[in-house]
């Protein structure tokens, strides 16, 4: 069961304490917790815009998109790559920080459940994204809030998922436990090329992201997982269109011809990289 425990009020971090269906804080900042279970800890001062993250529009294209499991392999190379010490463990408290509408999160707690107790806590800053999450899971707990101010603990996670989202590794770094891991799975060179084609009169070169390194983290596996698949109907080539950052990125005309087509074969290629927390003597 959900049981939104281990969290910080957003106003002044302090610990939040369930009263039935609010959580509180010592300082009297209260935080209803809403008919579907989830909380929002993202308060009015903390948001730069009226509705942060994904739009609802948005939320409902991943959702039918992800349901279909085209890109259910990524669950598959997730867990086989999984560290030792994360696949040993007889309990798993993990964090996936800009979830989405949690197809991710629901799958992997839902097979790793299997075999031992997990923990699992899912963070977005779309209302809509845990909105929806939240009707559709409720042995996890679902909160909006920001990546920049992620409104839990410090060192409660063994875990911490960032995928195709905003990583903000102070916050990671602080929210993981001494030996926590940071998995982030990110777009590869040749991730969806063919519909990149369509889109942009001209593919700029792939360029690594945190290339140098990140402070307080050792990578310690990268991995590239590729596989195809096809569409077949333009509402599922829409719905793929309106997920991706290309909805708002390319070209008006790019965006006209990939949504006239009836048929496509994709390439999803798909990067898994494996950082660990450094030991409190190499931590900044
Ligand atoms: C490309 S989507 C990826 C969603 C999910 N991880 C997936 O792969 O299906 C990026 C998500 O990050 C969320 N997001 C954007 N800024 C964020 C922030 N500062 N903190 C938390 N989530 C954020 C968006 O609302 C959106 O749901």
């Amino acid at each position: 069961m959900s049981n939104l425990e281990n969290l910080c009020c957003p106003l002044d971090q302090s610990a939040l304490q369930r009263q039935e269906r609010t959580l509180v804080c010592a300082h009297g900042h209260s935080f209803d917790i809403a008919k579907t279970g989830y909380v929002n800890l993202l308060p009015v001062q903390k948001k730069h815009s009226k509705d942060p993250g994904d739009s609802k529009e948005m939320v409902a294209s991943r959702r039918a998109f992800l349901s279909n499991g085209y890109y259910d392999p990524v669950i598959e190379a997730v867990l086989a790559s999984l560290p030792d010490s994360l696949a040993s463990a007889n309990s798993l408290d993990v964090l996936d920080a800009g979830c989405g509408e949690g197809h991710y999160l629901r799958q992997l707690t839902e097979k790793l459940s299997a075999t031992r107790d997990v923990s699992a806590v899912g963070l977005d800053i779309s209302k809509w994204a845990i909105t929806d999450a939240s009707k559709r899971s409720k042995t996890i707990d679902w909160i909006v809030g920001s990546n920049a101010h992620v409104p839990v603990t410090s060192g409660r996670f063994d875990w911490l998922i960032c995928a195709f989202g905003f990583p903000v590794f102070e916050e990671f770094h602080r929210v993981l436990n001494d030996a926590g891991y940071l998995l982030l799975i990110e777009s590869g060179a040749d991730h969806l090329i063919e519909l990149r084609q369509v889109l942009y009169p001209e593919i700029k070169p792939y360029r690594a992201t945190f290339a140098e390194g990140i402070e307080g983290f050792d990578l310690v596996q990268e991995k590239n997982h590729r596989f195809s698949f096809s569409l077949s109907t333009q509402e599922d080539i829409g719905q793929l269109l309106s997920m991706t950052p290309h909805i708002h990125k390319a070209p008006y005309e790019g965006r006209k011809a990939a949504q006239a087509l009836q048929q496509i074969d994709l390439t999803a290629d798909i990067k898994l990289r494996w950082y660990q927390k450094q030991g409190k003597s190499h931590a900044k």
